[in-house]
């Protein structure tokens, strides 16, 4: 058995931070040690923890003496403030932020995928962006048998994916619908509660915003396929947790609806959930707290004699944050891969 760590949360208060408590206890995680950490708004609350009770501290200068494991998940601006502290301290940061995600350096890991690229890092290991993360592990299985050519995706996205404030305001959006009043927006720009937007993130000059970019250049770095053509459209729903996506592959060569179902029912990550005959596939609430990615309606592409048409269904807390970035961890201490290379990194 591997020689238990010392881990931190950073941004344990926060939606994906609660899931990571929970999967550290849930995955018989090698811990020795564990600190809890937040902003000073959440400094002196506690969390339980295997059914104790942990201070949360504001997280300081001092915050990660001892720690071989940083699990990050307090935004970008914060783990830009942290990183040179924390790799000085000689920890580890999986960082579930997209601040190092496109960094050369820094590995970019979904570990059913590219597990090897975490061998050698500057003392961060980048999360990728959740949707990204949902869709490479339900397509790469296809990819590693034949070559995916073109990516097209459209995504329907919970509000979880804009934190633990932003699944709130959903609800008492809707309440105010149901009570007959205007519902207020605070945390997302627009009322989603009974609406839809296009993706909330800021808009780049191709007119793609950068949830679509994300998508785009991390699904690249993460097959290690610098011109993988991918195209993305990334979308806002008012569902509380799970994100969906509808996934147009375009191969090489056809790819025959049985092999890839096949595929997909024997790769790690994924499960295969199709009833043609009552027209059942992956919703999110089924996918919702789950570990694994729900993968169905597999189909030709009429359009295209090389298309294959799939939808997916993944928790984006879990697989998409939190699970990912414990994968990664437990990837670091299985292989003895947590001491950091002597480049240093700019941060
Ligand atoms: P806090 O609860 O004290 O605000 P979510 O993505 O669900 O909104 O969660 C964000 C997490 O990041 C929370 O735990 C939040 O703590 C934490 N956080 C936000 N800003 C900072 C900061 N400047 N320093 C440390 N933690 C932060």
């Amino acid at each position: 058995m591997s020689k238990p760590v010392n881990v931190a949360i950073l941004g344990a208060t926060g939606a994906v931070g609660t899931e990571l408590l929970e999967l550290l206890e849930s995955r018989n995680f090698p811990l020795n040690t564990l600190k809890l950490l937040a902003s000073p708004r959440s400094a002196g609350t506690t969390l339980t923890f295997q059914g104790q009770s942990i201070k949360v501290d504001a997280v300081d200068d001092k915050a990660f003496n001892d720690v071989d494991i940083v699990l990050a998940s307090a935004g970008g601006s914060t783990s830009k403030a942290w990183a040179k502290t924390i790799v000085e301290s000689g920890a580890v940061m999986v960082d579930n932020s997209s601040a190092f995600r496109m960094n050369p350096e820094v590995p970019l890991i979904v570990p059913e995928i590219n597990p090897e690229a975490a061998a050698k890092h500057p003392g961060i290991i980048a999360n990728p962006n959740c949707t990204t993360i949902l869709m490479a592990v339900a397509i790469y299985p296809l990819h590693r048998v034949q070559p995916i050519e073109r990516i097209v995706v459209s995504t329907y996205q919970s509000a979880s994916g804009a934190g633990a404030r932003a699944m709130q305001e959903v609800k008492t959006q809707s309440q105010a619908i149901l009570d007959g009043k205007d519902p207020q927006a605070e945390i997302l720009p627009y009322p989603l509660a009974f609406n839809l937007f296009p993706h909330n993130s800021p808009l780049t000059d191709m007119g793609y915003c950068e949830e679509e970019m994300k998508m785009v250049n991390e699904t690249r770095k993460i097959f290690n396929e610098p011109d993988l053509k991918v195209t993305a459209t990334c979308v806002r729903v008012p569902v509380l947790r799970a994100h969906s996506e509808a996934i147009n592959l375009e191969f090489k060569q056809p790819f025959s609806v049985a092999q890839a179902r096949e595929i997909i029912a024997n790769s790690p990550g994924v499960q295969l959930l199709e009833d043609w005959q009552k027209n059942y596939f992956p919703m999110p609430i089924d996918a919702s707290g789950k570990d694994d990615v729900l993968v169905g309606r597999i189909r030709q592409d009429i359009s295209h004699a090389n298309g294959l048409e799939l939808w997916i269904c993944g928790d984006q807390i879990r697989k998409g944050a939190a699970l990912n970035a414990v994968q990664i961890a437990e990837l670091l201490i299985e292989k003895s891969w947590l001491n950091k290379t002597d480049s240093p990194l700019e941060v």
